[in-house]
Parts: structure tokens; sequence; C-alpha cells
């Protein structure tokens, strides 16, 4: 079998078994019942609510139910930062659940700069009349790879074991506590994008990316890691359409690299997934059956 077919039959058979919201423990911990909502493109928040444990419901899958109504000993939310904001399907989660714990948290991840991520998630939960009593944020690898090479990202020591022990620790002990925001942070956010708190709202995804024909295999991995559902395969072959909240997910799993950025990438070569988080976990995640 050529190498072109053997991707293509490989992600069919992953597909196969990729259904359904992802649970992935019972849920309990120390007697508690402990409810974990979470947004991923390429794993690394995924990867911090497992750890952190509990019982995992991906937000995309949650988004397809009428009613959002969620009751436990603790509840908490973990996502990536874009533009030091909370991905556009977290705000629509937030405007639409109602969540109902004694305890809440948010651990939110990012690559490179937080700002004052958590009082942005902080303003936009209140006004949805939604109040957490734990909100920090993890450094992990930055796979925005307009600006960061992910080579060079895997190199680099950002402390997350530790930083994950201590998150895993307070949230063990429901530690009420919202990670301290410097002005300069504050300022940060402010020169860049003035009062925008929805940085990355939907857009067009065509603008974005584009596919390199000779090197896709049509192995579909994209059309299952998008939690919009955006890229399709029509009689002119694979084509993206549709409101983009930029999480890079498909760009970052195409196993052929025939993804690519519509402009400067760091490093056309590198891409980005979690080595703890499989494809296959990811589509059960994103995958949108209609
Ligand atoms: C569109 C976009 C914008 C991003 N903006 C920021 C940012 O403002 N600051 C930052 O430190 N990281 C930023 N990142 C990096 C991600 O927040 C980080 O890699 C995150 O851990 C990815 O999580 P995931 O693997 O669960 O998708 C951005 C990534 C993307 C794709």
């Amino acid at each position: 079998m050529k190498r072109r077919d053997f991707i293509k039959f490989m992600a069919a058979a992953m597909a196969a078994t990729a259904v359904g919201v992802n649970v992935t423990s019972c849920g309990e911990s120390n007697g508690k019942k402990r409810l974990i909502f979470f947004f991923t493109g390429t794993g690394n928040s995924l990867f911090v609510a497992k750890e952190i444990g509990g019982q995992l419901i991906s937000i995309p899958q949650a988004l397809k139910q009428d009613e959002l109504s969620y009751t436990a000993d603790e509840i908490g939310i973990v996502c990536p930062l874009y533009g030091h904001t909370p991905p556009n399907q977290v705000r629509e989660f937030l405007k639409r659940a109602k969540l109902n714990a004694p305890y809440m948290f948010v651990v939110q991840t990012y690559g490179a700069r937080k700002c004052n991520a958590v009082e942005i998630f902080d303003a936009l939960a209140q006004k949805e009349g939604i109040k957490f009593d734990y909100l920090t944020t993890i450094i992990m690898v930055d796979n925005f790879l307009v600006s960061h090479d992910i080579d060079e990202e895997i190199q680099m020591e950002k402390h997350i074991e530790e930083n994950l022990a201590q998150i895993k620790a307070d949230i063990a002990e429901q530690k009420h506590w919202m990670q301290p925001v410097t002005e300069v942070e504050r300022q940060q956010h402010w020169e860049r994008y003035g009062h925008d708190f929805e940085r990355y709202s939907y857009q067009n995804p065509s603008r974005t990316f584009r596919v390199e024909r000779d090197l896709c295999v049509g192995c579909g991995a994209c059309t299952r890691v998008c939690p919009k559902s955006n890229w399709k395969f029509t009689n002119n072959g694979l084509e993206v359409d549709g409101d983009c909240q930029m999480c890079f997910a498909c760009i970052n799993n195409c196993p052929q690299k025939a993804i690519k950025l519509n402009g400067r990438e760091a490093n056309p070569n590198a891409r980005w997934r979690h080595p703890k988080i499989t494809l296959q976990e990811l589509q059960r995640a994103n995958h949108i059956i209609a």
C-alpha cells in the first residue's frame, strides 16, 4: 500500500470509532462530582483538563444540545486564549449554559503572552451572571503558527509540570483566587486590541487557509477536527468555508501538512498536537455530526 493510501485508510479507520461526547472518567474526585468543559484545537487544553481530572465534556459537543443546564459539586472550564480572549464557542457556551456548582474554576492555556486574560474571562462570565471562584492560566506550546516555530517552542522550558501540579493542588483544596495581573499586562492588551474582549470572532477561513492539492490525500482529518465543520470535500476537492474561530486545529492536525496559512508561517514544516493527545481524541471532541 502506498503512503498516501495508508494515511487515508488509517484516518478512516480512526474516524469510525470517533463519535459522541468525550467522557474520560466517571467524574468523581474525592467523592465530589466534578464536570470539566473543555475546548481545544491542538490538545493542550484537553491535556490540562485530563490532568485535573473529572467528567470531561467537549464544549463544541455540548453546544449541540438545546438545554445546557448542569449541576455538580465542582464545575470547571479549560480552554486556550486567542488574543488574550476565550474562543468564540466558549463565549457562546458562557451565554447559553446554566452552571450550578458551589465551586467553579477556569484554566486558560496560552503560549507566550497572557496579558489580562483572566480579567477578560471574568468580565465576560460575569456579564452572563456567572462567577468563577478560581481563574488562572498555564503556559504551554504556542500553536499560533504565524509567529511561532513549533520546533523552537518544544525546546523551551515552560515549567508545565510544576505549574500544572500547583493548579491541581489549588483546585483540590478549592482555592478562591484570581491570578494577579500587572498594569503592564493590561496595557499590552489595550495597546493591541483596545476594549476588544472578543478578539477572534468568527471569520471566513478561506482567507486564512489554503490547501496544497498535490499533498492532500483526502484522509478527511481536517473535516473531523474542525469544531465548526468548515472543511468539506466538493467536486473541486477539499474546500473551507463558514465561520472560523481560528483554533488552528485543521492546519496543525493535517498529517500531510497540506493545509497552509495564506501568509507568513514561522516554520511551514512544523506542526503541533500535544504528544499525549491523539488525533482520535480531538476528533471525538470536535467532530460535530449533523
Ligand atoms: C488564533 C490564535 C491566537 C492566539 N493568541 C494567543 C495570545 O494572544 N497569547 C498567547 O500567549 N498565546 C496565543 N495563542 C496560543 C494558544 O493560546 C496556545 O497554544 C494554547 O495552549 C492552544 O491550546 P489548544 O492546544 O488546547 O488548542 C493563540 C493561538 C491561536 C491559534
